[in-house]
C-alpha cells in the first residue's frame, strides 16, 4: 500500500487531501504537533520509522501580514521545513509535492504568470515562500513538484469565504478591495491537481488555481449573491469597492495574482473550473453543514 505523508494536515490543504485521497492511495496525517517540518532530525526520524512512499508538504506558515514582524518563524516554516522534506524525500527516494503561492510574484505583469517567469516577491511572505522554492530545487535529484497557487479557500475554517460570510451577517456595509485580481481556487480543486502531479509522477513547477478572473470585491459580490440565492445569508447589505490604499496592510500585496495553468492542464489532461461554480459548490457545502458556528475570522483573510 502507498502511504503518502501529509504534511501541515490541520490546515485547508492538509484536510482536502486527506479527504479525497485517491483509492489506490493510502496516506498519514501529520499535523504540525506530530511533526513540525522546520525540525530537521524530526522530519528524518519520522521518514525513517514510517517510510512513506511519497510527501504532500501543506505545512506553511500562512499569516502574511504577521510574516513582516517574525521573519524568522516564516522562513523555518516556509524555507527550512519544504528544504528539510526535500532531503527526506531525496534519502529515501521518495517524490515529493510542495505548495507554493502567486505571492512569489511582484503582480506587475499585465498577464497571466508562466511557471518559467521571474520571481520578484514584495512581502516577507513571499520571499520565504520563494527561497523555499529554491530550497527543494537545489536538492540534487531529488523528485519534487512544485504546484503555486492563490486566493485558497474551503467552506469551514479561516479564509476569505467564512471571513466574508460573518462579516456579512454582523455589519450593515463592507468595503473590499478592487484593484487586486487573482483566481478564486476551492481548495478541493487544488488537492485534486496535487494527487493528480503525484499520480503522474511530475516534477517540475506548475501552477493551479481555478479559472476566470477576479477581484476581491468581484470575489465578495459573488459570495453574497450565491450566499442570497441559497438561504445562507437573510438580506444583502451594500458592498463597496476600495483601493489598496484605502486598505493598508503590513505586507504588500500583488495586483496581478493570476497564474497561467497550462502546463498542469496538459500534464493533468484537464482544466481547472471556473471560480464562480467552485464557489457555488463550496456554498453548497457549506449550506449542507449546516452551520450555526461560524470560525474565528478576520480581514487578513487577504492572504496568499
Ligand atoms: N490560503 C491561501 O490563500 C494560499 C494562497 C497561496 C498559496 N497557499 C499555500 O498553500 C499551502 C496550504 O495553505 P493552507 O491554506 O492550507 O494554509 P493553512 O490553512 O494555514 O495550513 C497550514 C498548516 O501548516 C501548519 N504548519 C505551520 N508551520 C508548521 C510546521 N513548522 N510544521 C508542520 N506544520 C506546520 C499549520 O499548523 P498551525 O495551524 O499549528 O500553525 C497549518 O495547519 C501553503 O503552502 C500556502 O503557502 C495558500
Amino acid at each position: 500500500m502507498n502511504r503518502v505523508l501529509i504534511t501541515g494536515a490541520g490546515g485547508q490543504l492538509g484536510k482536502a487531501l486527506a479527504a479525497i485521497t485517491p483509492p489506490q492511495i493510502q496516506t498519514v496525517s501529520a499535523e504540525r504537533a506530530v511533526l513540525d517540518i522546520t525540525n530537521r532530525e524530526s522530519v528524518m526520524r519520522w521518514c525513517e520509522e514510517h517510510s512513506p512512499a511519497g510527501i504532500v508538504n501543506a505545512a506553511a506558515y500562512t499569516a502574511v501580514d504577521q510574516a513582516e514582524s517574525e521573519p524568522k518563524l516564516a522562513r523555518a516554516a516556509n524555507t527550512l521545513g519544504p528544504q528539510n522534506l526535500a532531503l527526506a524525500a531525496k534519502e529515501h527516494g521518495i517524490p515529493l509535492i510542495h505548495v507554493s503561492t502567486d505571492f512569489v510574484f511582484n503582480g506587475k505583469s499585465g498577464d497571466h504568470y508562466k511557471p518559467t517567469d521571474s520571481t520578484d516577491p514584495l512581502s516577507v511572505y513571499g520571499v520565504t515562500k520563494r527561497d523555499g522554492e529554491q530550497a527543494v530545487m537545489a536538492v540534487e535529484g531529488v523528485d519534487a513538484a512544485i504546484v503555486r497557487t492563490a486566493w485558497v479557500y474551503d467552506s469551514e475554517g479561516k479564509n476569505f469565504v467564512t471571513t466574508m460570510l460573518k462579516l456579512m451577517q454582523e455589519k450593515d456595509s463592507l468595503g473590499v478591495v478592487a484593484d487586486q485580481i487573482g483566481s478564486p481556487t476551492y481548495v478541493y480543486g487544488l488537492a485534486t491537481a496535487c494527487w493528480g502531479l503525484y499520480e503522474k509522477k511530475q516534477t517540475g513547477i506548475y501552477h493551479w488555481t481555478d479559472s476566470g478572473v477576479a477581484s476581491w470585491y468581484d470575489f465578495a459580490v459573488a459570495i453574497q449573491e450565491e450566499a442570497l440565492e441559497l438561504g445562507i445569508l437573510k438580506s444583502a447589505i451594500p458592498i463597496k469597492p476600495l483601493t489598496t490604499a484605502d486598505f493598508p496592510t503590513p505586507a504588500v500585496r500583488p495586483s496581478n495574482s493570476l497564474l497561467d495553468k497550462s502546463l498542469i492542464w496538459e500534464a493533468l489532461g484537464e482544466t481547472s473550473p471556473h471560480w464562480r461554480s467552485n464557489l457555488r459548490k463550496a456554498l453548497d457545502k457549506y449550506k449542507l453543514m449546516n452551520r450555526s458556528f461560524y470560525s474565528r475570522a478576520s480581514t487578513s483573510a487577504f492572504v496568499s
